[in-house]
């Protein structure tokens, strides 16, 4: 069942995404090479607790962190542990969701840590833009087909492939509701979208071949064949007939 938001909901779920990308800043301002993951997680967990919200995956299907840190070939999903350290020329994955008076907001950010090729600054790059070619089809007359059709052609027109086993989703008083939203598919298909739906529009990309496979943590998801992955993620509302991308204003 797809739950519709009304205006003072979608009010409070900016607020959780203003929260949520907030942290991400902060977080990615820290990113740097010898900085251990853990110590991003205290990051989010520190700056989210100042502002008055709490953090919505810890003890989510039983996750112990606060954040998501996935780096080069992990696609999401990453665990910010101690021994995990950044290094110069990684990309690093930060996912964090924040709970806020009732409500979730969910957002992702791929950073670069210090040089890259370009190859590789493209293809990050690419994982940004795959959101914003998704989230121009969010009006009301078109359906979720439309925004998975716009992520996947844009992806696949520049010689990377798209995550089919990890989607998107609908938002609001849980972290993940109905719809999915995944990042591949045909136009004119799935649920209309309509004035009030909140959906977390989240491509996650890859160098290489799509296939994903897990880490014996039960968590982390990696690609099956090593190459880089990236991964980008908004919550989005429906707002008379077009899009508002929750917590960036
Ligand atoms: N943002 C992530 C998603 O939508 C949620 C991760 S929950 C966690 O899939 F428990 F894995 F952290
Ligand atoms: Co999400």
């Amino acid at each position: 069942m797809i739950n519709i938001k009304t205006s003072s909901e979608i009010k409070i779920m900016d607020m959780a995404n203003k929260i949520v990308n907030v942290v991400l800043n902060e977080v990615g301002k820290k990113i740097a090479p010898g900085i251990r993951a853990s110590e991003l997680n205290e990051v989010a967990e520190d700056v989210v607790k100042r502002l008055g919200a709490k953090p919505a995956f810890k003890g989510y299907n039983g996750y112990k962190y606060s954040i998501c840190v996935s780096i080069n070939d992990e696609i999401v999903h990453g665990l910010p542990e101690r021994n995990k350290i950044i290094k110069e020329g990684d990309i690093v994955s930060v996912d964090f969701g924040a709970y806020y008076n009732g409500y979730y907001g969910d957002a992702a950010k791929t950073f670069i840590v210090g040089e890259v090729s370009k190859e590789i600054e493209d293809f990050v790059r690419t994982a940004e833009d795959a959101f914003y070619a998704g989230v121009s089809q969010v009006k009301v007359g078109n359906r979720i087909g439309d925004i998975s059709c716009a992520i996947q052609s844009l992806v696949e027109s520049r010689g990377y492939g798209v995550v089919r086993d990890l989607v998107g989703h609908g938002i609001g008083t849980a972290l993940h509701e109905d719809p999915p939203v995944p990042n591949y598919g045909r136009p004119g298909t799935g649920p209309d979208i309509i004035n009030g739906m909140v959906l977390a529009i989240e491509p996650m990309i890859t160098m290489g071949d799509f296939r994903v496979i897990y880490d014996k943590d039960g968590w982390t998801a990696r690609t099956y064949d090593g190459k880089l992955s990236a991964h980008f993620e908004y919550s989005v509302a429906v707002v008379d007939g077009s899009y508002y991308i929750l917590g960036i204003n």
